[in-house]
């Protein structure tokens, strides 16, 4: 059942939290949908931009809509991930979108509060939650590049004005995390003092957390073992941080790296080990159960299993 993002928070805030996971091809749809259906969790499947713009919105939809036909049981929401206006206006006018993100963190606060509240009214008139974002992660997001020194912590004093100013549904914040494969890169964990001024700041009210990714050690090793030139400092969030974050109001992670690390595992294995053979199916195949596995552990892990 495809249901608006808040129905999931509600039943979310303060005990468990709804894996956002980005997809951007059939395997990981269908892997996604089959761990959903099985571990009977609730589950948000988000496109970005990019995604939107590697496969087609429309074939993305299709992924989406056959797989909740194959697994009917499914309860999730439909995402628009770090959208601008013009992603948000063609999702919200393909009537498939539940929830979308507008990402105007870069702007100033006032017209971070302009954009976000003019997307909110549109929005709300469609029964679609918006996801709003204050602070800026470090790392690489999309086509922006921004460096750990330049990284803005969301200023939780701003939190309860943004909120109250805008009506989102939800706010991703910048406490420390970044996407991709570098996290950390300063040695800084999670910034619980910021997460939880935040959480006093505006109790209840659902929190999110981009570049969620825990960037399995074992991945890395094994990619650079098959050629990857990945650097030392490929780090993650913790699982320790994970649950302890869920207690201070996160109720959305964002998920990408982890995907793109077990894909490319699988396949420079696969043709390194397998000289001459030359058919993607195979390591295709491999991935999505593979996922299943990575996606169960997740959903252990954030609490969403058997929330459905
Ligand atoms: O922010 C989300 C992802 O980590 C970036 O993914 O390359 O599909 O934009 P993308
Ligand atoms: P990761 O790069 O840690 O997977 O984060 C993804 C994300 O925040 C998507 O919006
Ligand atoms: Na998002
Ligand atoms: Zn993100």
């Amino acid at each position: 059942m495809k249901v608006n993002a808040n129905k999931l928070f509600e039943k979310a805030y303060g005990s468990f939290c709804i894996p956002a996971i980005n997809i951007s091809n059939p395997e990981q749809v269908h892997g996604l949908f089959a761990t959903a259906q099985k571990m009977e969790a609730p589950i948000i499947v988000q496109t970005t931009p990019a995604a939107r713009e590697y496969a087609h919105p429309l074939m993305l939809l299709s992924y989406i809509n056959a797989a909740a036909q194959l697994y009917p049981d499914v309860v999730y929401a439909v995402h628009v991930d770090h959208g601008y206006e013009a992603h948000i206006y063609d999702a919200i006018n393909s009537n498939e979108y539940t929830s979308v993100m507008i990402d105007a963190s870069h702007d100033t606060l006032e017209k971070n509060i302009e954009r976000t509240k003019a997307i909110v009214s549109l929005a709300h008139s469609k029964d679609i939650s918006v996801e709003a974002e204050l602070g800026v992660l470090s790392g690489k997001e999309d086509d922006i590049d921004i460096n750990d020194e330049n990284a803005l912590y969301t200023d939780p004093a701003e939190v309860e004005y943004f909120v109250k100013q805008t009506h989102c549904d939800c706010l991703a914040v910048a406490v420390g995390t970044s996407h991709g494969v570098y996290k950390f890169s300063g040695g800084r964990g999670l910034r619980f003092d910021l997460l939880e001024d935040i959480q006093r700041r505006v109790p209840n009210f659902p929190i999110v957390l981009h570049g969620a990714s825990t960037i399995d050690q074992n991945e890395v090793s094994r990619i650079n073992a098959a050629g990857g030139g990945l650097q030392d400092n490929a780090k993650g969030i913790t699982e320790a941080e994970i649950k302890k974050a869920i207690t201070h109001g996160v109720c959305k992670l964002n998920i990408a790296t982890d995907l793109r690390l077990l894909w490319t595992r699988i396949f420079r294995e696969y043709f390194r080990d397998h000289n001459g053979e030359w058919d993607h199916l195979i390591p295709g195949k491999q991935y999505m159960e593979e996922l299943e596995v990575l996606l169960a552990k997740k959903f252990e892990l954030l609490g969403n299993a058997g929330k459905a």
